[in-house]
C-alpha cells in the first residue's frame, strides 16, 4: 500500500478541535483506499509565539517542506491581544508558507450543497471555484511607512503583479475551466487599478487564444460582490488578485451556507513542493474551546488533498460522506467532534452505489 507523509499543522483557536476531525475522516478513507497517512504534528502559531518567541524556524520550514502534503487548521490569537503585537503569525507563518512553498494556486471551491440553509433564498446551482493568485499582490509585503505615529505619517503597501506570476495562475484557471464548464470570469479592478488591471487583463487575453473552446468573461471586483450574491449560478471559474481573491471566497463561504464549509488548497502545481490544504476560515476565537466550530471546511480540504494526491477515489467518499451528512442537518445542533465522528463513520461504510454492484 501507498504512504503518504503528512505534515499537521493544527494551530490556534478552533484549528486543533477541527483537524482533530479533519484526521478522524482522513484515516477512515485511507484504510478503504489501500493508502496510509504518516502525520507529523507541528504545534505552530500564536500559542507557540507566546512559548518560545518563534513564528516559524527555518528548521520548521525545511522539515515541514519535506513532506509530501500539509494539511493546516487555523493560526492567528485573538485580535488586539497586546503581546502578539509586532509578532505578525499571519505573515511570519501562513504566508511565508504560501510563498516559501511557491503555493501560487489557492484554490477555492464553492458549492451550494442540497438542503444546506444558505442565506439566499434560491440560489439554485451553485458550483464555482475561486483561483485566487496566492503569492503576489498585495500580500508580499513591499511597503513602508515614514513619520510613523505622526499626523504626516505616509504608509505604503504596494501591490505585486509580475507577467511570470499572473501568467502561470492564469493558465492554470484555464485549465481548471476547460476541465469543468468552460467558463472563465476574470476578477479585477481595471478602471482604478489600470497599471496592474492592464497587466491581468492582457495576459488573460493572450491566454484564452489557447483556449478557444473557454468563454471569457470579465467583473470589476465590486460589481462581481453583486452577482456572487444575485446570481451565483452564472459563474464557473474565478480567477483573481491575492487580496480580491481572499474577500471574495470569505462571501463565498457565507453565500454557501457558512465559513464552517468552504475548503482552500494552496497548491503549487509544478510539485516542487508540497501542497497544503486548509479550510477559508481563520481560529476563530469568539468560539474556540465550544465545540462549537463546524469541522466540515477542513474534511473538505481534506477532500482537496486526497484528489490532489490522485486518490480521486478517496477524495468522491469523503465529498459523497460529507453531502450527505449536510444534507441531514436541518435544524440539527451537533457539537464539533459529533460532525466529525459521523462523517468519518459514513466514509467508511459502503456507499450505495458500490453495494448495489456487489448484488
Ligand atoms: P475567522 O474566520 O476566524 O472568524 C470569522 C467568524 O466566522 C467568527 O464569528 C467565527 O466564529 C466564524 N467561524 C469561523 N470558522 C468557523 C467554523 N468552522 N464554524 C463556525 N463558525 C466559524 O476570522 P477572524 O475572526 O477575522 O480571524 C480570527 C483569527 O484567525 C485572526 O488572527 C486571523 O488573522 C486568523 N485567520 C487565520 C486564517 C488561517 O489560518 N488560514 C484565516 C483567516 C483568519
Ligand atoms: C485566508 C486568511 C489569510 C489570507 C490571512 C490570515 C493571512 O484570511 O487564508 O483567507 O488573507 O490569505
Ligand atoms: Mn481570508
Amino acid at each position: 500500500s501507498r504512504t503518504v507523509s503528512l505534515a499537521v499543522i493544527p494551530g490556534d483557536g478552533i484549528g486543533p478541535e477541527v483537524t482533530a476531525e479533519a484526521l478522524k475522516v482522513l484515516h477512515a478513507v485511507a484504510s478503504d483506499h489501500d493508502v496510509e497517512f504518516e502525520t507529523t504534528s507541528f504545534s505552530l502559531g500564536a500559542a507557540r509565539y507566546l512559548e518560545t518567541g518563534d513564528v516559524l524556524t527555518d528548521e520548521d520550514l525545511a522539515a515541514i517542506a519535506s513532506h509530501d502534503a500539509i494539511l493546516l487548521g487555523a493560526v492567528g490569537g485573538v485580535p488586539g491581544d497586546p503581546r502578539l503585537v509586532g509578532a505578525n503569525i499571519e505573515r511570519g507563518l501562513l504566508l511565508r508558507l504560501r510563498f516559501s512553498l511557491d503555493h501560487y494556486v489557492n484554490l477555492r471551491p464553492t458549492r451550494i450543497y442540497p438542503g444546506v440553509p444558505s442565506p439566499l433564498a434560491d440560489a439554485g446551482d451553485v458550483d464555482f471555484v475561486v483561483v485566487r493568485e496566492g503569492t503576489e499582490g498585495p500580500y508580499v509585503g513591499n511597503g513602508g511607512s515614514i513619520r510613523t505615529g505622526t499626523p504626516h505619517e505616509v504608509a505604503n503597501e504596494v501591490s505585486v503583479n509580475t507577467a511570470y506570476g499572473v501568467e502561470r495562475v492564469v493558465r492554470y484557471a484555464f485549465r481548471t475551466a476547460q476541465s469543468r464548464r468552460r467558463k472563465l470570469t476574470l476578477v479585477h479592478k481595471t478602471n482604478v487599478l489600470t497599471f496592474a488591471g492592464s497587466l491581468w487583463k492582457r495576459i488573460v487575453d493572450a491566454v484564452a487564444a489557447e483556449f478557444p473552446d473557454v468563454e471569457v468573461d470579465y467583473l470589476h471586483v465590486d460589481a462581481a460582490t453583486i452577482f456572487l450574491v444575485t446570481n451565483p449560478g452564472r459563474f464557473d471559474v474565478l480567477v483573481t488578485d491575492n487580496l480580491f481573491g481572499d474577500i471574495l471566497t470569505d462571501l463565498a463561504g457565507a453565500i454557501s451556507g457558512g465559513i464552517g464549509l468552504a475548503a482552500s488548497g494552496n497548491i503549487n502545481p509544478d510539485g516542487t513542493s508540497p501542497s497544503m490544504f486548509e479550510p477559508v476560515h481563520g481560529s476563530a476565537p469568539d468560539i474556540a474551546g465550544t465545540q462549537k466550530a463546524d469541522p466540515t471546511a477542513a474534511i473538505l480540504s481534506v477532500a482537496l488533498l486526497l484528489d490532489h494526491l490522485g486518490l480521486s477515489e478517496a477524495s468522491a467518499a469523503v465529498t459523497t460522506a460529507v453531502t450527505a451528512d449536510i444534507a441531514s442537518r436541518a435544524g440539527r445542533t451537533r457539537s464539533t467532534s459529533e460532525i466529525g465522528d459521523a462523517i468519518a463513520t459514513a466514509v467508511s461504510q459502503p456507499t450505495p452505489s458500490a453495494s448495489k454492484d456487489l448484488s
